[in-house]
């Protein structure tokens, strides 16, 4: 079968999807599918046409290649693709909305609220430490910390929406649980120096990860169910990966959902392909298995 492998786009994660689209493309080629790539422009129904694939492989990350867009494209060719349908994405890619896809699932999240740019720089929304991100991102373009209430409300970059989420602060340890069709992987403890952002995710040695976790059983095992719960709740398809916290000093109190990934990212240093490797699953078989799982 001829698999175009979409990746690139206009998002501000086009970097991270060009080295996952990369990485899967290289990946297919090996397990012998005829592998077209394709950088996903503002003609893609046009390009699409032209390769005329099978299978779509999804590898966009961000807006539009996440959010339900091209989905709706593919869906309107009628072109299978991997990963998440139109609704699950779009749900998903809005941090907001899943949690109140979450709440309804009986999952547990920190307060946030939408504000506009202008009122979040000029009061503190919610009572510090809170966190502003773009509540339609991914791989932390856009977040700011508050630290304490001495702090002025933070200044946000001309890039920032007009309509950002202001999130409470959740200590404690970033964890990730990959799930793939019905079943999680395994969890991962990432270990950073500072922050989880951009740079600890796609440098070399920008985080550790430790896979399996070593973290009581009891919230091991919640991992592996919430993400399962989160993924059915969003309605996603094929593969996912959930992103929680975890503030060991509240116990299983401490354990919250930050989001769920419907194209979790498959470059050098990501998480999932690390926990199917685990789980005794190559990185080929991993890329085999959603195109086989594709559809529309
Ligand atoms: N948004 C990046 C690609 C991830 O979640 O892996
Ligand atoms: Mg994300």
């Amino acid at each position: 079968p001829k698999v175009v492998v979409l990746m690139g786009g206009p998002s501000a994660e086009r970097e991270v999807s060009l080295s996952t689209g990369r990485e899967c493309a290289a990946a297919l080629r090996d397990q012998g599918y005829q592998v077209v790539e394709v950088d996903a422009g503002p003609d893609l129904a046009q390009q699409l046409a032209d390769a005329a694939p099978d299978v779509v492989f999804n590898a966009l990350h961000g807006r539009w290649g996440e959010d339900g867009c091209v989905q709706g494209i593919l869906e309107w060719m009628h072109i299978p693709y991997t990963h998440s349908g139109v609704l699950a994405s779009a749900l998903a890619m809005d941090k907001e909305r899943t949690k109140q896809v979450y709440r309804a699932a009986g999952l547990p999240v920190v307060e946030s609220v939408l504000a506009s740019k202008a009122d979040v720089m000029a009061r503190h929304v919610l009572p510090p430490p809170y966190v502003v991100k773009p509540y339609n991102e991914g791989s932390s373009v856009g977040v700011y910390l508050v630290d304490d209430a001495a702090s002025s409300p933070p200044q946000l970059s001309d890039e920032m929406p007009d309509i950002v989420m202001v999130e409470t602060f959740a200590p404690g340890r970033e964890m990730t649980t990959t799930v793939m069709g019905d079943k999680a992987l395994t969890v991962t403890d990432i270990i950073t120096d500072g922050w989880y952002d951009y740079d600890a995710k796609y440098k070399e040695g920008g985080s550790r990860h430790v896979v399996p976790a070593e973290i009581p059983q009891e919230i091991f095992d919640a991992c592996m169910s919430y993400a399962v719960r989160a993924h059915d709740a969003l309605g996603c398809r094929g593969v996912s990966r959930t992103d929680f916290r975890w503030d060991e000093a509240r116990g299983f109190d401490g354990l919250i959902l930050l989001e769920t990934n419907t194209q979790p990212g498959m470059t050098p240093t990501s998480l999932s392909p690390e926990q199917a490797d685990v789980t005794g699953m190559s990185f080929g078989e991993l890329c085999r298995w959603m195109v086989e799982d594709a559809s529309c």
